[in-house]
């Protein structure tokens, strides 16, 4: 039987499964879904339930694929022999599949950009002309529909290489410089003049805005951005050798995340009101104010192209998590299996994708429950299918697990203490289920 691979080190593991968080959810969407939620009161509640469910889900993600060492759905089925609960498992590669499909659309939104920055179509043009762009381009169906299948064939080639050479080695590199970036666009944004009512927008909670609707969208955001609920960090973390502390890598994940979170909402607020910008304008937010910040540095259109490139990357590692897991379990761990299903499975997800990339131009009349196949698509994965997954997950572990293995697990790399184990246990058996279902039954109007 051919090895398992692993992860060359901690350090790789960690960026690896940091790349797989930090993605479009955190530079992208969530500053379009905040600033359509008032802001600051967003914020707040995301990190709330970033520290409540997302960082205990991330680790019991973590125990589940460390413990049994295997694939999505076979990681289930060692733990729990004979029962049904490795369908978690299933349920997760059905959303990773669904995710995919939209997420390479943003993807090849990404890439039009760069190859617009690079061929100068973008230099110069005032805000309302970015605006333009934006929406022409979008609406373009052969120019999004190649795109996206060019970041689709970028995310099968490196899945198909394998976790170690392709993911870990291209993290190593891009994690870092995407901070640097982001930190020398963020003291642009806030010294711009006028800076100071976006600043306040991020960080100073209006909660007259709040009602259950955002918190299911602050809760799925949260699940989306940390990539829990889909079994990704089962996939992860099943690399990730023996005597490597997984709650220390939690906690540096989730930092990390926040991080970047805030970085991106100290980069983009700042400058919608420096340039009366609409804070809700919805997913042309990023595409429409970045250049127009770029576009007040010095050399803004090569800083502009850098900070393109390093999102790509952060979309592409994410991308890379959620071929992964599906690869992984069809493969079945078998190397020379790896190839074939990354193309053939890759190839699909491109092709359930398609609808939701016309979705924006020639289909954006259809509906289904009101909604465009983009955004229905995205709806259905965030506030749906990921709260729900992390919920089965959630009741999975304490019920399936031995409290005294999981401390066993937890404790590995001599991290941990006690009082948090206990803390961590307690939120994921009595807290995690009952408030996913709460804030999930408000919304339908279940009461
Ligand atoms: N966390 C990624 C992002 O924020 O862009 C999206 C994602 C990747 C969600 C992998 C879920 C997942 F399993």
């Amino acid at each position: 039987m051919s090895e398992r691979e692993q992860w060359s080190s901690k350090v790789g593991f960690i960026l690896a499964a940091a790349g797989s968080a930090i993605g479009l959810g955190a530079i992208w969407k969530f500053p379009y879904i905040a600033g359509q939620n008032g802001g600051g009161a967003f914020f707040l509640i995301f990190i709330l339930f970033t520290i409540l469910l997302g960082l205990p889900l991330l680790l019991a993600e973590f125990v589940i694929g460390r413990t049994a060492q295997d694939n999505a759905v076979n990681s289930y089925k060692k733990i729990a022999p004979g029962t049904k609960w490795h369908w978690v498992g299933i349920l997760g590669m059905i959303t990773s599949f669904v995710l995919l499909s939209f997420y390479g659309v943003i993807g090849g939104w990404i890439l039009i950009y760069l190859f617009k920055a690079i061929t100068g179509q973008l230099n110069g043009l005032s805000s309302e002309q970015y605006t333009a762009v934006f929406n022409e381009t979008i609406a373009d169906p052969l120019l999004s529909i190649v795109f996206q299948l060019i970041f689709m064939l970028f995310t099968i080639i490196v899945v198909s290489r394998g976790i170690q050479k392709g993911i870990e080695s291209a993290s190593r590199i891009m994690m870092p410089a995407l901070f640097v970036l982001f930190i020398i666009l963020v003291i642009r944004a806030v010294t711009l003049a006028g800076a100071s009512e976006g600043i306040q927008f991020i960080l100073k909670p209006d909660f007259s805005k709040v009602t259950s609707q955002t918190l299911l969208d602050a809760m799925g955001q949260s699940f989306f951005t940390l990539s829990v609920g889909v079994s990704v960090m089962v996939t992860y973390s099943s690399y990730l050798p023996k005597n490597q502390s997984l709650p220390h890598a939690a906690i540096s994940i989730v930092s990390m995340n926040i991080f970047i979170i805030l970085l991106a909402g100290l980069a983009i607020f700042p400058a919608v009101f420096a340039f009366h910008l609409e804070p809700n304008a919805g997913p042309v937010l990023l595409f429409n104010v970045l250049p127009t910040v770029f576009s007040q540095l010095p050399f803004g259109m090569l800083f502009f192209i850098a900070f393109l490139v390093l999102f790509l990357f952060a979309a592409l590692t994410s991308a890379f998590s959620l071929l992964e897991i599906i690869v992984s379990v069809i493969s079945n761990g078998k190397p020379e299996q790896r190839l074939k299903w990354s193309w053939i499975l890759g190839l699909a997800i491109f092709a359930l994708g398609v609808p939701s990339a016309l979705s924006f131009g020639i289909l954006a009349e259809v509906k289904i429950f009101g909604k465009t196949i983009f955004d229905f698509a995205d709806y259905t994965v965030s506030n749906v299918l990921l709260p729900f997954g992390a919920l089965l997950i959630s009741i999975f572990v304490p019920l399936k697990m031995k409290r005294s293995l999981l401390y066993s697990e937890l404790k590995k790399g001599n991290w941990l203490k006690k009082g948090l184990f206990e803390a961590w246990y307690i939120t994921i058996r009595y807290v995690a289920p009952p408030l996913i279902v709460l804030v999930m039954m408000d919304v339908l109007g279940i009461w």
